[in-house]
C-alpha cells in the first residue's frame, strides 16, 4: 500500500525528511509557510500557509486522505500540533504538547532531570525577578554562568559568560532585560568541553540512536561572531567523533532513555517522535546542554541519506509503539555547509535571488537543500534566514569536505559559508580542546 505522508515545515531539515519519505515510497504532500522548491518538487501537492494553522492543516488532511504526519520543527509541536491533528485523526510523527515541553521549556527540562537523577544534569536555578540573582552569580562565580531565556529563541537567546557576557554587570544587565520582557530564565552552570548533536527515534519507550554529528553554532570561521541556528555540520564513517568514544553514546543513550521514561512519569504522555539530545563531554563528564524535540538543522542532513532502512516503516514504528533496530546508516563521513545570506544572522539581505548551477552541482556529487529560500516563478530568493545546505558524503571526512566545498561553488548568489565546517584543522583543534580538558 502507498502511503500518502504529509511533511509540516519549510527548511532543509523538512526537505530531507520528505526526501526519506519518498525514498521510502510514499506519495509525499508538504505544508509549509514558505514555498521551500525543493519540497515543491518532490510533493504531489503542497499549501503554502501558516504553520501553526491547525485547522488548515487537519482540512489538507482530510482533502489529500493522509496516513501520516511528519512535523519539521518545534514551533508547531509546542503549540499541540500532535494533539490537534491525532484528535482529527491523524496519527503524527512528533510528541504531544506536554512531551515537547522538553523543548519548549528549558525549565521544565532542568527540573526533570533534577527530579528522576539523570546523571547529565547541571546545577542551576530559576528567577522570574532579580531577587537572589546577584547571590547565585557570587555562589556559582560569574564565569561559571550561562543565561538561558524560557521559550524557543531558535538558538540566539543563550549567552554564555565569555562568550556573550564578559563581567558580572553583563551578567546582571542581560537578566534585569529578561525581567523587563517578563521572561522568565535560568542561570545554569557553564560547562567547558566539546559538544556533539545525538538524534534519536523514540516510539514512548525505546530510544534508537543514529551517527553522531558535531554543528557549528557561531556565524564566522574560527567560532567566531554571533549565534547562528548553526552553519554546518559534519559526521564521521564511524559514527562517532574522534573525541568522543562509545561508551560516551551509551551513556547518552541511557539518560535519553531514562528522561523519555520520565516524561511519561511527570506527564502522563508518552515521548513520539524524533528526539535530538545536544550534550558536551567536559573533563567532569557528559553535561546534557538542550534537548529538541525534533531533528537537528542542519543534522537531520548528516544523517537521514545515510539511513539504510524504511523510513516509512520507522515512521509507523514510532506511532504504534514497536521500535526496533531493523535499520542502519552507512559507515560514511558527511560535510554539510549551511550558504547563509550576507549579513545573516545580524542584517541578513533578503528577497535576494540564488542561482543553482544544478547540472554542474550534480556533477560534484553534492546534494543540496533549500532551506528559508522561497520560489516565485522558477527562480529562488533569500529569506532572512540559511538558504541552501550543502552536503558532501563519501568514505572520509576529507572526501566529503571537498564535496561540500565543490558544491558550494555551483550556487551563486550574495550568501556567504564557513569554509572551515569540516576540515582537518577545525577537527584537530576540537581534539586538542578535549584532550587538554582531560589531561591527555
Ligand atoms: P542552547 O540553545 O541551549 O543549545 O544553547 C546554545 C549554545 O550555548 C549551545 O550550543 C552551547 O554552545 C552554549 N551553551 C548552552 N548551555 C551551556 C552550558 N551549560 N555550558 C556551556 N555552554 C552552553
Ligand atoms: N542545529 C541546531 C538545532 O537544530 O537546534
Amino acid at each position: 500500500m502507498v502511503n500518502n505522508c504529509l511533511i509540516v515545515g519549510h527548511g532543509a531539515r523538512e526537505h530531507v525528511i520528505g526526501e526519506a519519505l519518498v525514498n521510502g515510497g510514499a506519495n509525499l504532500f508538504a505544508f509549509m509557510s514558505f514555498k521551500n522548491a525543493g519540497l515543491e518538487d518532490l510533493s504531489k501537492d503542497i499549501k503554502i500557509h501558516s504553520e501553526t494553522d491547525f485547522k488548515q492543516i487537519i482540512e489538507f488532511c482530510e482533502e489529500k486522505n493522509i496516513d501520516f504526519v511528519v512535523i519539521g520543527p518545534e514551533a508547531p509541536l509546542v503549540v499541540g500540533i500532535v494533539d490537534a491533528l491525532e484528535r482529527g485523526g491523524f496519527p503524527c510523527v512528533g510528541p504531544k504538547i506536554e512531551a515537547a515541553q522538553i523543548e519548549g521549556s528549558k525549565i521544565f527540562t532542568r527540573n526533570l532531570l533534577e527530579k528522576y537523577k539523570i546523571q547529565s544534569n547541571v546545577k542551576s536555578k530559576t528567577f522570574n525577578s532579580m531577587e537572589g540573582v546577584e547571590s547565585y552569580i557570587m555562589e556559582m562565580g560569574e564565569e561559571n554562568i550561562v543565561v538561558k531565556p524560557e521559550g524557543l529563541t531558535g538558538g540566539k537567546g543563550v549567552k554564555v559568560y565569555g562568550d556573550h557576557l564578559f563581567s558580572k554587570e553583563d551578567i546582571l544587565k542581560y537578566c534585569q532585560d529578561l525581567v523587563n520582557q517578563k521572561s522568565r530564565f535560568l542561570l545554569e552552570e557553564k560547562c567547558d568541553g566539546e559538544e556533539f548533536t545525538l538524534q534519536t527515534f523514540v516510539d514512548g519507550k525505546n530510544v534508537l540512536g543514529s551517527p553522531l554529528v558535531q554543528d557549528h553554532k557561531r556565524a564566522y570561521e574560527d567560532d567566531e561572531g554571533p549565534n547562528t541556528g548553526g552553519m554546518g555540520s559534519y559526521s564521521m564513517e564511524d559514527h562517532l567523533m574522534p573525541f568522543i568514544t562509545q561508551e560516551d553514546v551509551n551513556k547518552a543513550l541511557e539518560d535519553m532513555k531514562k528522561t523519555v521514561a520520565a516524561v511519561k512519569l511527570e506527564t502522563g504522555v508518552k515521548y513520539k517522535g524524533f528526539l535530538y539530545g545536544q550534550f558536551m563531554k567536559t573533563a567532569k563528564g557528559l553535561k546534557l546542554i538542550e534537548y529538541n524535540s525534533r531533528w537537528g538543522d542542519p543534522e537531520a542532513m548528516n544523517v537521514l541519506p545515510l539511513l539504510r532502512g524504511n523510513f516509512i516503516d520507522i515512521c509507523w514504528a514510532i506511532i504504534n509503539g514497536n521500535l526496533s533496530q531493523n535499520f542502519e546508516f552507512e559507515r560514511k563521513a558527511t560535510v554539510c555547509k549551511y550558504l547563509a545570506p550576507e549579513g545573516y544572522p545580524i542584517n541578513p539581505k533578503k528577497d535576494e535571488p540564488v542561482k543553482i548551477n544544478k547540472e554542474k552541482i550534480d556533477k560534484t556529487g553534492a546534494k543540496y537543500y533549500y532551506a528559508s529560500v522561497y520560489r516565485d516563478r522558477e527562480r529562488i530568493y533569500t529569506t532572512t534566514s540559511r538558504a541552501i545546505g550543502i552536503l558532501g558524503i563519501a568514505n572520509s571526512l576529507g572526501e566529503a569536505e571537498k564535496i561540500a566545498e565543490s558544491g558550494v561553488k555551483c550556487i551563486e548568489g550574495k550568501l556567504f559559508h564557513r569554509k572551515d565546517v569540516g576540515t582537518q584543522k577545525l577537527l584537530q583543534k576540537r581534539i586538542d580542546h578535549m584532550n587538554s580538558l582531560l589531561n591527555k
